[in-house]
């Protein structure tokens, strides 16, 4: 047995209910890093064409993009949050150990994530006063693309126990990185691609807003619209790449027809998020339904996407001696429910903050020269 033996606490709820919410939350945690890269490429390009302030219509574009990173961070962090604790409870004895492995990575996530974090402020402050961003946007890109590579490097290592003991032999200080697996690179770009669908669709979503100036808007639906297009297109090719290296047993083990099934909701999704972004590249196409369109889609590959990963995982781990649906399990149903009765609040607390939002008076979104 490669795994530790330690297990000592029953998990507290059913293994579905814990993987069900981890796929909701995965998904979700996906979807706003794809907001953030996608944006922070868009902001560079914005930053670029803007020539330090002297096309009016580039620097409006890279301020409304760029001030609302910021709160795209929160939102990537706080819905990493659950599907980490979910894969501790889950799978620790594989997790820990590779986080374990690669620790002096693994803990610089808290720092790059904060280095981030502030380069998107400077981001968005230097673009209210019309200054170029590009090398902070840039900054931010590369920190946030580490910081991808790192999660990327332990959740494809926990798959690997054969080569835990030989790393922990060459040095146990946490200072190594894992040895290279041709699944990292696809599983990675996977998610990094997709910045251009979900960023683009953000850029479209805000083209015909009424405070931002419509040289402006016009300027980020044609952005908007074409990195939607690449990024669908990359989606699609890059997560069948993803798959193809998959080992053949493991590939095997997901002919069942549940991942048959996701991997349809996968591919349908994409085309149907590629629909919607090639009538955005029309002019009179409405921004906010295809907008809408693109983002149903590209919610639904992505969750297709994250299901079949769960797959790769359940199914690579089983082939190694660890089958998670055999963790022992005591429920508490009172926190359970408990826990849903907060969730669904939660909720709805932020419909209310939306609805609020939506009726406070408008600001014109202007660079302050
Ligand atoms: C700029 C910030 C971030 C980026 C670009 C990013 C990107 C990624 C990527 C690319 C993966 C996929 C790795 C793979 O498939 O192997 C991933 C997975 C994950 N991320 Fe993030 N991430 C960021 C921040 C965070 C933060 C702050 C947290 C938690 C607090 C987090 C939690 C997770 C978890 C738990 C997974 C894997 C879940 C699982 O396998 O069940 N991420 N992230």
């Amino acid at each position: 047995m490669q795994f530790p033996h330690v297990d000592p606490i029953p998990i507290p709820a059913p293994v579905w209910l814990m993987k069900a919410l981890s796929i909701l939350t995965l998904t979700l945690h996906f979807f706003a890093v794809q907001l953030l890269i996608g944006s922070l490429v868009a902001v560079i390009y914005f930053s670029v064409k803007a020539k330090g302030g002297k096309d009016a219509a580039s620097s409006v574009a890279a301020l409304a993009t760029a001030r609302r990173l910021p709160i795209i961070m929160t939102f990537v962090i706080n819905l990493g949050v659950p599907p980490l604790l979910f894969a501790q409870v889950l799978y620790g004895r594989a997790f820990y150990s590779s986080s374990i492995l690669l620790g002096v990575e693994w803990l610089a996530v808290v720092f790059l994530v904060m280095a981030c974090y502030w380069l998107l402020y400077r981001t968005a402050d230097r673009t209210l006063n019309g200054k170029p961003v590009h090398w902070q946007a840039g900054g931010a890109l590369v920190l946030a693309a580490l910081v991808g590579h790192i999660y990327a490097s332990v959740m494809t290592l926990m798959l690997k126990p054969e080569v835990w003991q030989e790393m922990y032999a060459k040095t146990a200080t946490g200072l190594q990185s894992a040895p290279h697996d041709p699944t990292l690179e696809p599983r990675l770009l996977f998610v990094l691609v997709g910045g251009l669908l979900l960023g683009g669709l953000w850029l479209t979503l805000h083209s015909k807003m009424q405070t931002i100036a419509s040289d402006a808007g016009d300027l980020l639906r044609r952005t908007g619209s074409i990195m939607a297009v690449a990024g669908a297109v990359g989606e699609l090719v890059v997560g069948f790449w993803a798959y193809s290296v998959q080992p053949a047993e493991v590939q095997t083990g997901l002919h069942t027809t549940f991942y048959t099934v996701s991997m349809g909701i996968w591919g349908v999704g994409f085309i149907l998020a590629l629909l919607g972004a090639v009538i955005l590249v029309g002019r009179k196409a409405n921004p906010v339904l295809f907008s809408f369109v693109g983002a149903l889609g590209a919610f639904l590959g992505l969750a297709g996407a994250v299901i079949v990963r769960d797959g790769i995982r359940d199914v690579t781990l089983l082939q190694k001696g660890f089958d998670v649906w055999k963790r022992v399990e005591y429920s508490n149903w009172f926190v359970i429910g408990l826990f849903l009765l907060l969730l669904v609040l939660g909720i709805v607390a932020i419909g209310w903050l939306l609805l609020v939002m939506k009726a406070a008076k408008p600001v014109q979104e202007k660079v302050i020269s």
